[in-house]
C-alpha cells in the first residue's frame, strides 16, 4: 500500500459501480486482499499505510479503528462488497497484508476469511495467504490459522544478519525464522514464502549472500526478493539525507540481484516476476499473478486499492476515518478513477514484461515494436515465439527497458 493515493474524482457514496464495469464480473479472475493496518514499531525503512498504538493514539478508541475491533469493519465491508458487486463472485485467491496481520487473533482473521465465503464465496482450492512477521505469531496461533483455511503463509524475514537487520529497525531474532517455518510446515500450510530485502545500508555481498543461504536452508516453496526502495518521509530517508547512512549504489544491488538469481535458482527456484522466485508453477502466488495480469479484486482495509473491469478505487487512508464511514453505513471508498483502454494498454506493458511468460508483443503498438530490436541487440530482451521476454540483465533494468519501448 504506497503512502500517496493517486488523484481522481471522488467515489460515489454508496461504492456504486458503473454497470459496464458490473457486466464484466466474472470474466477474469476475482481476489480479495484485506489490509491489517497496524504495527508493533514502525520500521525506518516502511512507507506503508500502518499504525503503532501510538500513532493511533485516541483514534484508537474509535470502534473498528483498532486491533482489537477492526474485524468487525472489514467483515462490514464484505457486506458492502456484496451490495455493490450484486452476486456472490467465486473468490480465487485471498491475501491478508499489512501493517502485520498477524498482530489481530487467528479468531479475528479467520472471521474476516468466513465472511469473505458467506458474501461472495470461496472458489474451490482458492488460495489463501497471510503475510506474518516471525516474532508475531506462535506455533498455536499457525495451527489455528490452517484450521481457519489458510493455505499459504508469507514471513517478512528481511535479513538474516544482525546489523542488517538493525539498520532496517527489525525486532525478530533471525534464528526465530527456521523456528516459524517448522511451525507453517508442520501445520500444513501449502506453501510457505520468505520476504527479503537487499541493499541495505553496511550490508556487504558476502551478508546478503548468508541471507540467502539461510533463507534457503529453511526450504521454502517462494522467495520474494526486493532492492532497499528509500523512501519519501521515512526515518530512513532523513537519515540518508543527514548523511548517517549511505544511498544503496546501483552497481552493489545489481550484484546482488545476479547474486540471488544464481542462488535461488541453483537451489530449484526459477524466477516467474522480477522480485520473484517460486519452486514451481504451483508455487507461484496466484494472488499477485491477479494483480500482475490486470484482474480484478476487492481490497479491505484503510488505504486498500481495488480494481474491478477499468475502474480503480480506493479507500480513505486512516483506521478512524475508514472505521467511522463503515459504521455509518457508507462506503470507504475516497477516490476512483475510470482507466481507458490505452491505460490499461500501458498498465499492461508495465506489468507483464516484468513477468517470466513475457508480454504479448501484439500489446506494443507499432511504434513501439520497432523499439524492440534494439533492446534485443542490447541482450535487454528476447522475442520467445509471440510474447517480449526480459533477459537477467534486463531484469535488472526491467524499468529502464519499459521506459525505452513506452
Ligand atoms: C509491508 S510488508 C508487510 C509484512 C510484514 N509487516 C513485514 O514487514 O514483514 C511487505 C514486504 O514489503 C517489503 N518492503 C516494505 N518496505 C520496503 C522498502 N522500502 N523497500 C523494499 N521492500 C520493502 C518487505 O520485504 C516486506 O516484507
Ligand atoms: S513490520 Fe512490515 S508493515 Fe510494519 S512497519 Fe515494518 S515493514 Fe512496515
Amino acid at each position: 500500500m504506497p503512502s500517496a493515493l493517486p488523484e481522481g474524482e471522488p467515489a460515489p457514496e454508496d461504492g456504486a459501480l458503473p454497470e459496464a464495469a458490473l457486466v464484466e464480473l466474472g470474466q477474469r479472475p476475482f481476489g480479495v486482499y484485506v489490509h491489517v493496518p497496524f504495527c508493533t514499531v514502525r520500521c525506518g525503512y516502511c512507507d506503508f499505510n500502518t499504525y503503532t498504538v501510538a500513532d493511533l493514539g485516541t483514534a484508537g478508541g474509535v470502534a473498528g479503528a483498532s486491533r482489537m475491533t477492526y474485524a468487525g469493519a472489514a467483515v462490514a465491508e464484505l457486506a458492502l462488497a456484496r451490495r455493490v458487486l450484486g452476486r456472490p463472485v467465486p473468490v480465487e485467491t485471498v491475501f491478508f497484508g499489512g501493517g502485520t496481520p498477524t498482530l489481530l487473533s487467528p479468531a479475528d482473521l479467520g472471521a474476516v476469511l468466513a465472511a469473505i465465503d458467506a458474501e461472495l464465496g470461496l472458489a474451490p482450492g482458492a488460495e489463501v495467504t497471510t503475510e506474518a512477521n516471525p516474532d508475531s505469531v506462535t506455533e498455536a496461533d499457525l495451527v489455528a490459522l490452517r484450521e481457519a483455511g489458510f493455505t499459504r503463509i508469507s514471513f517478512g524475514m528481511q535479513s538474516s544478519v544482525d546489523h542488517v537487520l538493525a539498520v532496517l529497525d527489525r525486532t525478530h531474532d533471525p534464528a526465530r525464522v527456521p523456528e516459524v517455518v517448522a511451525w507453517a510446515r508442520a501445520a500444513g500450510f501449502d506453501q510457505v514464502s520468505l520476504d527479503l530485502i537487499y541493499g541495505t545500508p553496511g550490508e556487504s555481498l558476502a551478508d546478503w549472500e548468508a541471507s540467502l543461504e539461510a533463507a534457503l536452508a529453511c526450504r521454502p516453496d517462494h522467495v520474494s526478493a526486493y532492492s532497499l526502495i528509500v523512501e519519501d518521509g521515512t526515518a530512513l530517508a532523513r537519515r540518508v539525507r543527514r548523511g548517517e547512512l549511505p544511498m544503496p549504489d546501483d552497481d552493489d544491488l545489481a550484484d546482488k540481484y545476479a547474486l540471488a538469481d544464481e542462488r535461488l535458482t541453483g537451489a530449484g527456484l526459477g524466477w516467474y516476476e522480477v522480485s520473484n522466485w517460486a519452486r514451481d508453477e504451483a508455487a507461484r502466488c496466484r494472488h499477485n499473478l491477479l494483480y500482475w495480469t490486470g484482474a480484478d479484486w476487492w481490497g479491505v482495509g484503510p488505504g486498500a486499492h481495488s480494481h474491478v473491469a477499468g475502474v480503480r478505487w480506493w479507500n480513505v487512508r486512516h483506521p478512524a476515518a475508514y472505521a467511522e464511514r463503515i459504521a455509518a453505513g457508507r462506503s470507504p471508498a475516497h477516490g476512483r478513477e475510470l482507466l481507458d483502454a490505452e491505460t490499461r494498454r500501458v498498465e499492461r506493458v508495465l506489468l507483464e514484461l516484468r513477468l517470466r511468460e513475457g508480454l504479448p508483443l501484439a500489446v506494443l503498438s507499432e511504434t513501439e515494436r520497432a523499439a524492440v530490436p534494439d533492446q534485443v541487440e542490447r541482450g535487454l530482451a528476447a522475442v520467445e515465439g509471440d510474447r517480449l521476454v526480459l533477459t537477467e540483465r534486463g531484469r535488472l533494468l526491467a524499468d529502464g527497458v519499459v521506459r525505452q519501448l513506452l
